[in-house]
């Protein structure tokens, strides 16, 4: 079977970079994670990605004039790799008009809520601040928004009175490295179909 190529972007820890690895490696898997680009020299996700033998790319933007330079150079990485889905896991940038237009609808995001609640910075936080008693994470397509893109997928998780922000992370983020892997799944097997704003799960 010919795998789906995969790239992940990344700016920290790389736990969901790691759980997409764990699931590309499994049985029958029809996606393989290729490369790693990362905007952030002490990233912890590129000792993961140099344990888990995956090419990995430290692009820092203050390098490059502007933006558009920055995403040609990531570009440039993209093409040598054939890489057909972009995965941002962490990753605290906006994708820009380059990236966007080479690759339109070919790249996902994960967030730490149920969107539209709580996009941006601390969603955990936010949502704690809010007092929602529901929270949960969202994988969805990249628009030129801040975490505005058709939703794919979403789990919700229950929020408790004790919780702080890392009690709450925790919960959320065992969520999220069964959602994103799963939703790659569905990218590859050609079952996500984008209707406006609506994703259609084929
Ligand atoms: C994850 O919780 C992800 O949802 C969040 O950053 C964390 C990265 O963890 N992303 C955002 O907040 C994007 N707006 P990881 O590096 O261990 O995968």
């Amino acid at each position: 079977m010919n795998k789906g190529r995969v790239a992940v972007f990344l700016s920290g820890r790389g736990s969901n970079f790691a759980a997409m690895v764990r699931a590309s490696r499994s049985a029958n898997a029809n996606f393989s994670v290729c490369l790693v680009i990362c905007d952030r020299k002490d990233a912890p996700g590129l000792k993961k990605a140099a344990r888990f033998n995956i090419p990995a790319h430290y692009i820092s933007p203050k390098q490059f004039p502007d933006k558009a330079a920055y995403e040609n150079e990531i570009c440039a990485h993209l093409q040598r790799e054939k890489i057909e889905l972009i995965c941002l896991a962490g990753y605290m940038r906006l994708a820009g008009p380059v990236l966007l237009t080479r690759y339109p609808w070919r790249i996902m995001n994960i967030h730490p809520a149920l969107l539209p609640s709580f996009p941006g910075l601390d969603a955990q936080e936010q949502a704690l601040r809010y007092g929602v008693k529901v929270s949960g994470c969202t994988v969805h397509f990249v628009d030129a928004g801040t975490d505005s893109g058709p939703v794919i997928a979403q789990r919700a998780v229950a929020v408790r009175d004790d919780d702080n922000a890392v009690t709450l992370s925790k919960r959320i983020l065992r969520q999220e490295h069964r959602l994103y892997p799963w939703a790659i799944r569905q990218f590859f097997a050609g079952r996500l179909q984008i209707r406006g704003r609506n994703v259609i799960i084929k």
